[in-house]
């Protein structure tokens, strides 16, 4: 007899959906002699034909990862909250030669983001690969911290993540093509510093990796491989944000044993790379780019 489960599902529904992404597997590729010779690096990290969807692409690492993927040849679906991305946004189409659209919307509304979804579907055929920067940051002292402020952390870092790698997956179900989807975490995930009050923020980047492992597992049978990128400190709007209100944190930003502040520019390559053939075989796995803040201690 079949048991219920909360969500009202059975298990017996449930086995079956496995089974059936078992069936609807793309295929796969047995491992050759030549395809080390066959396949040059450049081809596998190539984007081309591609369609990418950047979650909190308007400014920041989102904009950055997005150019990346332009660069490498995919065409760019932006979703983000604010009215228009930066200006660098309208340089993909003319510099790169791919297709770039923006879509405003909230990774928080499931009825929104599944519409929007739908119309990058509707203007680009497919998606291939999802990237979800969208995130708030939270740097406050825990006992002040209130449950409306961990609520919303929790909501656009972890829920707003969720949604968007399912919808993506859902799409690339339905295309059986398979396809790469790379969270944004942080290295506050697994390292506190002294210096900021991450708490909840931090808790919910780890909210990020445990899905991602998860992810990886329940998703491999579909081809979707899922990763999860966490940077240590990096120049946007968030931390001059954080530094802002709390000027003691530059020295803290510009010291890791590498010695300065991460640079965008240091995410787009490992995040391509993810998205690409090139990690064909990797999944469920973090990389971690902190300039060696994880390693040492500040
Ligand atoms: N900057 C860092 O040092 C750093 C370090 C580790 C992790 N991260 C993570 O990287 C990601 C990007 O951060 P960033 O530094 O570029 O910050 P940012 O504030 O510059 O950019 C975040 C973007 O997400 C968008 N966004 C926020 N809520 C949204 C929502 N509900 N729906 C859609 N878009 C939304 C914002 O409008 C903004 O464009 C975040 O997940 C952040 O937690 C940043």
């Amino acid at each position: 007899m079949a048991a219920t489960q909360s969500s009202g599902q059975t298990v017996e529904q449930t086995q079956s959906a496995s089974i059936d992404n078992k069936a609807s597997a793309p295929k796969r590729e047995a491992p050759s002699e030549d395809a080390y010779r066959l396949k040059s690096i450049q081809d596998l990290m190539s984007l081309k034909g591609k369609v990418t969807v950047i979650t909190g692409g308007a400014r920041g690492i989102g904009l950055a990862l997005a150019r990346g993927a332009a660069e490498l040849g995919s065409n760019v679906a932006v979703l983000d909250v604010l009215d228009k991305p930066l200006e660098a946004f309208y340089d993909f189409e003319k510099e790169l030669g791919v297709q770039a659209r923006y879509y405003r919307t909230s990774v928080t509304d499931p009825d929104g983001l599944s519409r929007t979804i739908e119309t990058v579907v509707k203007d680009f055929g497919r998606i291939d690969n999802c990237v979800t920067a969208a995130g708030i940051v939270h740097d406050k002292p825990f006992l002040e911290t209130t449950w409306e402020e961990g609520a919303r952390i929790l909501e656009v870092n972890v829920m707003g993540t969720m949604l968007s790698a399912q919808l993506a997956a859902k799409q690339m179900r339905a295309q059986n093509t398979g396809g790469s989807i790379v969270m944004i975490a942080s290295v506050s995930a697994g390292t506190a510093l002294q210096t900021q009050r991450l708490n909840i923020y931090a808790a919910s980047k780890g909210a990020v990796k445990s899905l991602c492992v998860q992810l990886a597992v329940e998703l491999a049978p579909l081809a979707i491989r899922v990763n999860t990128v966490s940077p240590g400190f990096i120049a946007t709007e968030m931390t001059k944000g954080l530094a802002a209100t709390r000027p003691e944190l530059l020295a803290v930003f510009n010291s890791p044993p590498l010695g300065r502040i991460g640079d965008r520019a240091d995410l787009k390559g490992v995040v391509g790379y993810l998205l690409s053939d090139a990690a064909a075989y990797t999944t469920g796995t973090d990389i971690l780019v902190t300039g060696g803040v994880h390693a040492g201690l500040l």
